[in-house]
């Protein structure tokens, strides 16, 4: 092609210079004869002229948008500038014009603000990815990566591919499976991490490796879950968790500067998981914004209030979460609202205290003599105006409850900067916790996670008080990524297994590869994975995982554009062996 230049680079300095421009038709206007075109590719817009005594003036009659165009013309400054533009001030007085390809109607408004619905703009996803706010997503994207690659190719990291077919990996979530035609009746399962082969890796004497890996989940969507998403993978050899989080804080810091400019000086703070849990209420805490839980289950057990002395002898506690100006901020319907939100997460209710003028008020006021409710003041550092949330039960629910609540109210007063980074280590997790529906222990992380050396002997005695090396890196109340320092002694890992419950078949069947290979000289190792198209969501303070992935899915799973999964043929399902239930 002959193009010369790109529609985002002329400028005053290009006057009088003959030029070639190629893109899209992203508007056209007609005043009465004098007709302009701002012509569109990736790196922007350039404004065409085209004068009415112009020969080429009935050829733009036919012109619509979203028609692909070769032109030549010369630069020349406009009459009224466009300070919007890069290329605001000139404009290209067109001399000849070649239609390049024509195009149906568009169904959706190809600019930044489209109001076209998620559903339209998945189908014709080549058309959205053409909205400049998108392109540019994926040059951030794009940067991101190279700025990874960069800093671990400097670090002396070795980018190795697993398998994509390959067998269960132990992330805890459902599997894709593939049907074998070769072996009739088996699978092979879509990697959910390449967790496992990143151990072996490690065993083969890699040292450092990285990946920048698709990963598959067959788990319920969010906003922020993709069934295939991307990680950056990590795994280390003869290193510490304190090596894995260095060269973690290090590449993201890289990151940050290369692609945002933003120097992170300070090392990022650190907080154990049962800090988060105290504190924050869940395990990954936004500190954007104060707020935390204030423990008051002394107090409350001292008072008359039945709600609360019940729940504290069957076991329970009672914390809250001051509202600054929550008094003014809430009335009563809007304290209805916060109520109906926790009891979406098994919280009873929602009791509240506010002070207005200096006296406390809400129904349970009563309860509290005039010293513990000077006390309740206190602990909740309430000032006039300041509404105090409440909730009594069972541990587990009064954290997660009041942590998605705080996360809540915050959003709604706009309590937090998007431009605000605040990444944080959660480090110290425990190594399992006990499911009561299931009446067994679960990995915290995932089963080859090693147990801190002191901790060693809880292992027999009290595993759910042993702590793991294992980290979160944790920014705007989102996982960014996790790891572990994994174990690499047989005898521990046996009885971690046992401690999961998990019988020597089992661990023969799904994982025996990797116990095989433990026992063939295994250095101690670690990693680390982050969830990229994550990061990307965070540097272009995005809330939609599919703003950061070309072509991604629906929350039922479904791509509209390929419409995926489709339906196979019979021929196709006798040569697997398989037969569907209707
Ligand atoms: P984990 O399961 O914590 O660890 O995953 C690491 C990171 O991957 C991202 N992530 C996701 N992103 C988008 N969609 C999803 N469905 C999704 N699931 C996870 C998150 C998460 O922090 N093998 C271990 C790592 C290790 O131990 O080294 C693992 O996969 O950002």
């Amino acid at each position: 092609m002959n193009r010369t230049h790109t529609n985002g680079e002329l400028r005053l300095t290009d006057l009088g210079k003959t030029v070639t421009l190629s893109g899209w038709v992203a508007k056209k206007r007609d005043l009465g004869g004098l007709v302009f075109i701002d012509l569109r590719d990736r790196y922007g817009i350039t404004q065409l002229a085209f004068n009415p005594d112009s020969p080429l003036y009935s050829q733009t009659l036919d012109i619509k948008s979203e028609y692909v165009l070769e032109i030549t013309g010369t630069v020349i400054e406009r009459s009224s500038k466009n300070p919007q533009l890069p290329t605001g001030d000139i404009e290209v007085d067109v001399a000849s014009l070649t239609v390049l390809n024509k195009a149906k109607l568009p169904p959706l408004l190809i600019q930044d603000e489209t109001d076209a619905l998620e559903n339209t703009r998945l189908k014709y996803r080549y058309l959205d990815l053409r909205r400049p706010v998108l392109q540019e997503n994926f040059i951030v994207r794009h940067k991101t990566v190279q700025a990874v690659r960069e800093f671990l190719n400097n670090e002396d990291f070795l980018d190795v591919e697993t398998p994509i077919l390959t067998k269960s990996t132990p992330e805890g979530a459902r599997d894709y499976l593939v049907p074998s035609r070769l072996n009739e009746g088996k699978f092979y399962a879509l990697p959910q991490s390449p967790q496992i082969f990143k151990q072996l890796l490690m065993v083969a004497g890699f040292e450092k490796y990285y990946q920048i890996a698709k990963c598959f989940r067959d788990e319920d969507l969010r906003s922020d879950r993709q069934p295939e998403f991307t990680q950056i993978d990590i795994e280390m050899s003869f290193m510490s968790q304190e090596d894995v989080l260095d060269v973690s804080e290090r590449m993201i810091k890289y990151v940050m500067k290369k692609v945002k400019g933003i120097d992170l000086t300070e090392p990022f703070p650190r907080m154990t998981y049962n800090q988060a849990m105290n504190k924050y209420g869940v395990d990954k805490p936004d500190t954007r914004f104060d707020m935390k839980l204030v423990n008051i289950t002394q107090l409350a057990a001292e008072t008359t209030f039945g709600v609360f002395t019940n729940n504290i002898e069957n076991g329970g506690i009672v914390k809250g979460i001051t509202v600054k100006n929550g008094a003014e901020l809430y009335s009563r319907k809007g304290i209805d609202k916060l109520t109906d939100f926790v009891k979406k997460l098994r919280a009873k209710g929602l009791a509240f205290v506010k002070l207005i003028d200096g006296e406390l008020s809400g129904s349970i006021v009563k309860f509290f003599t005039d010293e513990q409710q000077q006390e309740l003041i206190s602990l909740a550092e309430l000032e006039d105006n300041d509404l105090f949330l409440i909730v009594s039960d069972k541990a587990e629910v009064v954290h997660q409850s009041l942590g998605l609540l705080r996360n809540h109210i915050a959003k709604e007063q706009q309590l937090v900067d998007p431009e605000e980074y605040d990444f944080l280590w959660v480090i110290d997790w425990p190594m399992f916790e006990y499911r009561d529906e299931h009446q067994r222990y679960f990995s915290l992380h995932h089963p080859f996670t090693m147990v801190q050396e002191t901790d060693i002997p809880l292992l027999d005695t009290a595993p759910d008080k042993a702590l793991a090396y294992c980290y979160d890196l944790v920014v705007q109340g989102q996982e960014l990524g996790g790891g572990s320092i994994r174990i690499h002694r047989e005898d521990i890992q046996n009885k971690v297994f046992d401690i999961l419950g998990i019988s020597k078949e089992e661990q023969q069947q799904k994982f025996g590869f990797l116990l095989d290979a433990l026992q063939y000289g295994t250095p101690p190792h670690g990693g680390i994975a982050f969830g990229l198209d994550r990061l990307i969501m965070l540097l272009v303070h995005t809330e939609n995982i599919r703003d950061v992935v070309a072509f991604p899915k629906t929350n039922s799973g479904q791509c509209l554009l390929t419409e995926a999964p489709g339906i196979v043929s019979e021929e196709q399902l006798t040569e697997l062996a398989i037969k569907t239930i209707k």
